[in-house]
């Protein structure tokens, strides 16, 4: 084989490897940062002498790290909702007086100690599961009149299940379900699963976040609730109070790989970031727009999903763990998750939905291309090249030659 293809294959093995190499830097990020995960369920209550109503639990997680911890709070009094309090601290604690946490009027009811440790707090707190009548197919709940809305759920008033039963200390999770005392809830419920993760990884089931040792996962799902019309489309009421950053905008990124959630390009996240945008993000919610019509979708169960702008609350939203960790004035920012658009079928189809945001510190975690689309990649980028080099070789080649048969007579 002459010289020249040789050297051409060893470039084009050279380029394969090298282009793995390059991309394989956004693979998993290199992200090793390991937590320890604890469960503790109603931290430091004694249930003798004060015993709880019946549907308020308060699940705290203490994921630690090196040398700050997070603590995330999940709590079914009122509205349900994930408090997340990051401490620089590695021994910092939750101190919760329940008896006054339980009568929901006493700001510091529950603390994480010592204050002066934390860094950053944020809560997100499901409020509202709004019906309408989507006679025209529109699919836009906020160009439609009042008139094709139902009297929305307030979740501050379902009855929620015992949290001890759900909860799976080995897996970190738990799952908070509930219902309205309507007639529409006989045979449904509104469930919460909530993940905690001590390390990098994705959800089996889609849409497959991809999460970090400082996120959480939380999984929505309407499960058999009869619809008030057979035209019925649902959007869910979000709002999030913080300590310093509001989470005041919602970022859309883009991506060309849509490996891990099949037809879906696009990322959602609502930050909580200082004013200067250039600033680092503190905190945030981010979300995949998809929802799905089943408990084990294929792909045509896939329904988009998209929010409301949001926008600032007046008042704090109706949790019970809100009102005890913050309390006072804070700010307060809402938005809408709509659930479907245009064309898509209606909730009676399959009586089932079911949305999955991550909620943790910092910058959210991004998605790479996966192995399977890097080698597409080199592959594709590679062979091309190669043929062109094959191509300038033989040309090569063939000029040579009829100079080396000038030559060889001489010799
Ligand atoms: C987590 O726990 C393991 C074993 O209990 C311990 O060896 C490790 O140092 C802990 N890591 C952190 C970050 O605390
Ligand atoms: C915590 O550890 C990180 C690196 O592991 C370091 O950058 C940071 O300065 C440390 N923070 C404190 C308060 O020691
Ligand atoms: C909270 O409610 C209890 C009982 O309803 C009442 O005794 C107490 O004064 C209230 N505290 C505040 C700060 O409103
Ligand atoms: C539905 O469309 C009809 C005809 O365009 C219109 O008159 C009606 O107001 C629409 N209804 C709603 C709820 O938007
Ligand atoms: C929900 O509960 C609040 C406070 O307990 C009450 O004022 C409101 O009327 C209830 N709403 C519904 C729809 O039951
Ligand atoms: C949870 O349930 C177990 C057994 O059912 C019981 O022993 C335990 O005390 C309960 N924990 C709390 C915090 O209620
Ligand atoms: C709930 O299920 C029962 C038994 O399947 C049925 O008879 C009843 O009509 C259902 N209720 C609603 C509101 O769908
Ligand atoms: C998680 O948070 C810690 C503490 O702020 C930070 O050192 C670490 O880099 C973060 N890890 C990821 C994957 O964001
Ligand atoms: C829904 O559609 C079914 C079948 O088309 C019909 O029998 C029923 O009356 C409709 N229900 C409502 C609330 O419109
Ligand atoms: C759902 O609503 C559609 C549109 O009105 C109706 O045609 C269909 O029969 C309903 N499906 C069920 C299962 O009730
Ligand atoms: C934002 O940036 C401008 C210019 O860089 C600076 O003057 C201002 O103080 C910054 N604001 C905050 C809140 O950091
Ligand atoms: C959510 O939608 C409902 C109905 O359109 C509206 O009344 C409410 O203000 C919206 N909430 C937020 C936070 O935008």
């Amino acid at each position: 084989m002459p010289a020249e293809i040789l050297y051409t294959i060893h470039f084009y093995v050279l380029f394969l490897l090298l282009t793995v190499r390059f991309s394989s830097s956004f693979i998993g990020n290199g992200d090793n940062y390991r937590r320890n995960v604890s469960l503790e369920l109603n931290p430091g209550l004694n249930s003798l002498l004060t015993p709880l109503p019946p549907g308020v639990g308060l699940l705290h997680v203490r994921a630690l790290g090196k040398n700050n911890t997070l603590h995330y709070l999940l709590c079914s009094q009122g509205a349900p909702a994930l408090l997340l309090v990051h401490t620089s601290s590695i021994s910092s604690k939750v101190v919760v007086d329940w008896p006054a946490f339980l009568v929901q009027n006493t700001t510091g009811s529950l603390k994480v100690t010592p204050e002066s440790s934390v860094l950053y707090s944020n809560a997100l707190v499901f409020t509202r599961l709004w019906e309408y009548d989507d006679v025209n197919d529109t699919a836009d709940p906020e160009h439609l009149p009042p008139s094709s809305f139902f009297q929305p759920y307030e979740l501050q008033n379902f009855t929620w299940g015992d949290l001890n039963k759900t909860l799976d200390p080995m897996a970190n999770t738990a799952l908070l379900c509930g219902r309205d005392a309507s007639e529409s809830f006989s045979n449904g419920s509104l469930c919460l699963k909530f993940s905690a993760f001590d390390v990098e990884g994705r959800d089996q089931g889609w849409p497959s976040l991809l999460h970090n040792a400082n996120s959480s996962q939380l999984r929505v799902g309407l499960d058999g609730v009869a619809p008030r019309s057979n035209r019925s489309r649902f959007s869910l009421e979000l709002q999030a109070v913080g300590d310093t950053q509001p989470m005041s905008r919602v970022d859309f990124l883009r991506s060309i790989d849509d490996e891990y959630t099949p037809s879906i390009f696009k990322v959602s996240q609502w930050v909580s970031s200082p004013v200067n945008s250039t600033s680092p993000v503190l905190g945030y919610a981010q979300w995949k727009p998809v929802a799905y019509r089943r408990p084990s979708p294929v792909f045509e169960d896939a329904t988009p999903c998209r929010h409301s702008t949001p926008v600032p609350v007046a008042q704090l939203p109706p949790s019970g763990l809100v009102l005890a960790y913050f309390g006072g004035e804070r700010q307060t920012t809402g938005l809408n998750m709509t659930f479907s658009i245009t064309g898509d079928p209606f909730y009676n189809t399959t009586n089932y939905l079911s949305w999955t945001v991550l909620v943790g510190l910092g910058s959210p975690p991004v998605d790479s291309f996966s192995p399977l689309v890097l080698v597409i990649m080199a592959v594709g980028l590679g062979t091309p090249m190669l043929i062109i080099l094959l191509g300038g070789v033989c040309v090569c080649v063939r000029k040579n030659r009829p100079q080396t048969q000038v030559y060889e007579p001489i010799n």
